[in-house]
């Protein structure tokens, strides 16, 4: 049976930084920690003034072409997913398939191309359709180019303003792929909800406290979904467990529901009940408020014990580590958390091979998705030459009046003519794609800055 999955992957960060604790905290009067501590956050990744969603896909994807050798005629579909997209009708895909070639002598006019929709889970989602395509024998050898791409900002004062970020994930979904294969075996949990959307509008309507349930309640039913076809899942399968990240502090608490469910009636729970008693089944009580405190109080000493942090720092801290310095990349997020940690596993000189991965995705409207990824032999050669790290190095660090100015410039109901032409960029922009203003139709031109 052909094995299909993720071949390749390049990563494009915003280039300016946001500093969260030093920048943003003392400008809003609050405590540094809330955003250290509490959501887990260093800084936030911003799109420089030359700098928007096609651009960073673009450059992404022009990256991961040179590194593995492509040329067009390679190339047999182009998905962008995004939830910044700037135009109803024209995907962005074809605007960054016209950046890309500018650069190649190939065109791909025999690439089929389009735009996927449904928030943060439209990465994945794309790659799901890449993996049909394949599978049913249509894409006549070629590979599919899938670019998780967004501008993930808030309104001015919107309590999201603490999560935002910027930057693109590119990825190269083939036959035989030599990073990792993904699973037959899905689970979904998906449900109609009005937690965060955006009507007709740039920045979203967010009921923030709610969102985070809906993330918990999707995650937990595609986890179950996902046991029905696979078989009982624990905490032992999986090496790592990327999950979709808009703040760092929203895998915490998830994690720590999956450890639960994962450790149910096996002897983990057993060795533990010593300790923290076993954990509160709905049947033997009475009433829902009794049965909720119990399982507040279990969770409570759960996460205190060191079999449990033993497991975070194992499987699933190693996946925060680029999102922790970057904020929510919205579609891009849980694959920034695979990147995050095959990178962990790589510095770490660790034998991954073979090892399996939980991939837990997410889109806020909601839809959670989870399937399991198996690392190949050949994954060192495509994480080794990464240069993410750098990249978020070389950012630049926006004083808190120039983040509102560059807010300003990305915020399409502020003088949007001011884009990219009167405000001066804070970076030189180098051998990269860069927004070079407006076409007689409204549409956004390009340049490749040599
Ligand atoms: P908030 O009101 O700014 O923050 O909203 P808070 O007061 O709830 O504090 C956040 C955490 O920091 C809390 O931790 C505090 O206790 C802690 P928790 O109790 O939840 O564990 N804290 C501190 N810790 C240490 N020292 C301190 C301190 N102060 C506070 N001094 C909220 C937070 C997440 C609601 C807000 O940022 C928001 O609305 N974000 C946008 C929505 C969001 O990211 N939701 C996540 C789930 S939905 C999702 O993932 C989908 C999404 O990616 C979109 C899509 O799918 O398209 C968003």
């Amino acid at each position: 049976m052909t094995e299909v999955g993720i071949d390749a992957i390049e990563i494009w960060t915003g280039k300016l930084k946001l500093d969260l604790p030093n920048t943003f905290a003392p400008a809003k009067g609050e405590d540094p920690e809330k955003y250290t501590k509490g959501l887990g956050l260093n800084a936030s990744s911003f799109p420089d003034t030359y700098e928007d969603i096609v651009t960073m896909g673009a450059n992404a994807a022009h990256r991961l072409m040179e590194h593995e050798g492509l040329e067009p005629e390679d190339i047999g579909r182009i998905d962008v997913a995004t939830e910044s997209s700037f135009d109803n009708s024209k995907p962005v895909s074809t605007y960054i398939a016209g950046c890309l070639e500018r650069v190649y002598d190939g065109k791909f006019s025999h690439a089929n191309k389009g735009e996927r929709k449904f928030a943060c889970l439209a990465g994945t989602q794309s790659i799901d359709d890449a993996y049909n395509w394949i599978k049913a024998g249509r894409n006549r050898g070629r590979s599919a180019l899938v670019i998780a791409t967004d501008t993930a900002l808030y309104a001015r004062n919107d309590p999201g303003e603490a999560t935002q970020g910027a930057g693109a994930v590119a990825m190269l979904i083939s036959e035989d792929p030599e990073l990792v294969t993904l699973s037959t075996e899905q689970g979904y949990g998906s449900a109609d909800e009005t937690d965060f959307l955006k009507p007709n509008q740039q920045f979203p309507s967010v009921d923030g406290k709610r969102s985070v349930q809906v993330y918990l309640a999707r995650m937990r039913e595609a986890l179950q979904d996902f046991e029905s076809v696979a078989g009982r899942v624990t905490v032992e399968d999986f090496a790592y467990g990327p999950f979709h990240t808009p703040f760092p502090g929203m895998v915490r608490k998830a994690a720590l529901f999956a450890y639960r469910h994962m450790t149910r009636d096996t002897a983990i729970e057993d060795d533990l009940a010593e300790e923290i008693g076993r954990q509160p089944r709905e049947e033997a009580f009475d009433d829902d408020e009794a049965y909720e405190e119990a399982l507040r109080e279990y969770m409570d000493g759960l996460k205190r014990t060191d079999a449990y942090q033993e497991w975070y720092g194992r499987v699933i801290d190693p996946t925060l580590t680029i999102s922790r310095n970057v904020g929510n990349w919205y579609t891009g997020s849980v694959h920034l958390a695979r990147a995050s940690a095959l990178r962990t596993a790589f510095e770490e000189g660790r034998d991954l091979a073979g090892e399996r991965l939980m991939v837990g995705s997410y889109g806020s409207g909601a839809q959670a998705e989870i399937h399991a990824e198996t690392v190949q032999d050949t994954w060192e050669g495509k994480i080794a030459d990464l240069t993410i790290d750098q990249q978020i190095e070389d950012r630049y660090d926006l004083s808190y009046e120039e983040y509102e100015r560059v807010h300003d410039v990305h915020n399409h109901d502020v003088d949007s003519d001011v884009e990219g032409e009167d405000v001066e960029g804070f970076t030189a922009p180098a051998e990269e794609f860069v927004f070079d203003g407006w076409g007689r139709m409204g549409e956004r031109k390009y340049r490749f800055a040599e």
